[in-house]
């Protein structure tokens, strides 16, 4: 039986990582987020109910999962405990089964107004972030200016440190960007009294990972975002500000990477994108409305509409080499039901005519044509089946043709959003 298994997400985002992680859980017993922040929005249904979680790792919903906030989570406390109290209020026991890194980056107010006037500066050029703050957050983590959750333990230290460093960053803010500054007390107090909320939760979480292990306990990391999203291998500068891929779990989370035994990467049967940045598969027709209507391609932090294409073979192939991906959970197949015709990228043309298969760096990605194999559709649902017999054939026939062209087994299919719509044609875990 597999001890640590990672799922993440092998596109832009929003494949469906809560979902799936909500399912396996039943045989988890820790659930660790080690990347982004309430930037995220995994979405679980259980008995038709849905829950939308930002921050809380999506084992929450099972009473005997206990949930770690990584080191490698950038922390807004004030999201957090939002996060806390709506579970709270839904009847879920929260504080006593969340552990949170002392060693977590925080996230303050002050890294959303920089966020925002960031954006606005940068006009048609804007990344489309969530504007959570999390770019400016991990830029004061790496510039070793930031403020870590351990800092709150000594509220005058920490509040001397906060005045210090806002000194930088609202002169930026009003000298710069030509916003207004940020109010340093109040920022003060708003966050230790956050923080207080949940400071019982706060602990070493690298040790109680490696207690955890030798103890054979059951591990699932769960990723956030889409590995093209990845500050390292995504189409930069349009990504986020962490490692969203594999790589991102060790440093994240302190799991060396040897402990890790299965990488499960979600992808969603076609294309979506929410913010800005190149997305060759792109449509502007009516299959694009079809996968966004039926698809109900509405982001979950934002409810911003999400961008729809087809399939893009050769960014998830990426996305299974730079993850070690292990196996394919195969989610939303349903979306595509009721199209006569179904459409795989498999390569890129470049503007002088060449066709290759992998993804041309800096701004030639932006002006690749997309280089399509067309499959013949279905008609039939495919909503909410349990078993791949039940499939149409060319239902199947599609799903083993994405096997092939990206290269990786298909262990899960999702078809629908509730926790049983799902077939398992290989547990994750290695064996039973
Ligand atoms: P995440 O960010 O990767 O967790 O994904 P999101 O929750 O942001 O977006 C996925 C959306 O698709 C959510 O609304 C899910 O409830 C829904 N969903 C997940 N799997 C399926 C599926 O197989 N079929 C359909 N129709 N919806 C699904
Ligand atoms: P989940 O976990 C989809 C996108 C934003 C923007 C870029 C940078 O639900 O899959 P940021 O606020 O992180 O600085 O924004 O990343 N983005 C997501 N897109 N799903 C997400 O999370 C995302 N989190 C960030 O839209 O393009
Ligand atoms: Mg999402």
């Amino acid at each position: 039986m597999h001890q640590s298994l990672v799922i993440l997400g092998s596109q832009w985002g929003d494949e469906g990582k809560g979902k799936i992680v909500d399912l396996l859980t039943e045989k988890v017993d820790y659930v660790i987020r080690y990347q982004g922040g309430h930037n995220a929005g995994h979405t679980l249904v259980v008995d038709g109910k849905k829950t939308a979680l930002h921050l809380i790792p999506s084992g929450i919903l099972r009473p005997h999962v206990r949930c770690v906030i990584g080191n490698g989570v950038v922390l807004s406390p004030e999201a957090l405990t939002e996060e806390i109290r709506m579970l709270q209020e839904r009847g879920h026991s929260v504080i006593d089964r969340l552990h949170v890194s002392t060693n977590c980056p925080l996230i303050l107010q002050v890294h959303v107004a920089l966020d925002r006037a960031r954006e606005t500066a940068r006009g048609n050029a804007k990344i489309g972030t969530t504007g959570r703050g999390i770019g400016p957050a991990y830029e004061d983590k790496v510039s070793r200016r930031g403020l870590r959750v351990a800092d709150t333990a000594d509220p005058a230290g920490f509040s001397e440190k906060v005045r210090e460093l806002m000194e930088y960053h609202n002169f930026t803010l009003t000298n710069w960007y030509r916003a207004k500054p940020v109010d340093v007390e109040s920022m003060i107090e708003e966050t230790l009294e956050a923080v207080s909320y949940f400071k019982t939760a706060v602990c070493d979480t690298v040790d109680l990972i490696h207690r955890c292990r030798r103890n054979g306990k059951i591990m699932l990391f769960e990723g956030a975002q889409g590995s093209l999203l990845d500050i390292d291998h995504g189409t930069y500068p349009f990504v986020t500000s962490s490692n969203t891929t594999a790589g991102g779990v060790a440093t994240g989370s302190g799991l060396g990477p040897r402990y890790i035994d299965s990488i499960l990467g979600i992808t969603k049967a076609y294309a979506t994108r929410v913010g800005s940045g190149p997305m060759p598969t792109e449509l502007f027709d009516n299959a694009g409305k079809h996968l966004a209507v039926k698809g109900q391609e509405v982001g979950t932090t934002t409810g911003r509409g999400r961008r729809c294409g087809w399939f893009d073979a050769v960014a998830v192939r990426h996305a299974i080499e730079v993850n070690s991906i292990s196996g394919i959970c195969l989610t939303k197949l349903d979306v595509l039901d009721g199209l006569s015709e179904v459409e795989i990228c498999v390569a890129y043309e470049l503007p002088d005519g060449n066709v290759v298969d992998y993804l041309p760096g800096g701004d030639e990605y932006l002006r690749v044509r997309p280089v399509y194999e067309t499959l013949p559709g279905w008609d039939e649902t495919t909503f909410g089946m349990t078993s791949l017999d039940e499939m149409p054939k060319a239902a199947k026939q599609y799903v083993e043709r994405l096997s092939r062209v990206v290269g990786a087994p298909i262990d899960i299919v999702s078809t629908g959003p509730d926790r049983e719509q799902t077939i398992v044609i290989s547990t994750p875990f290695g064996v039973d």
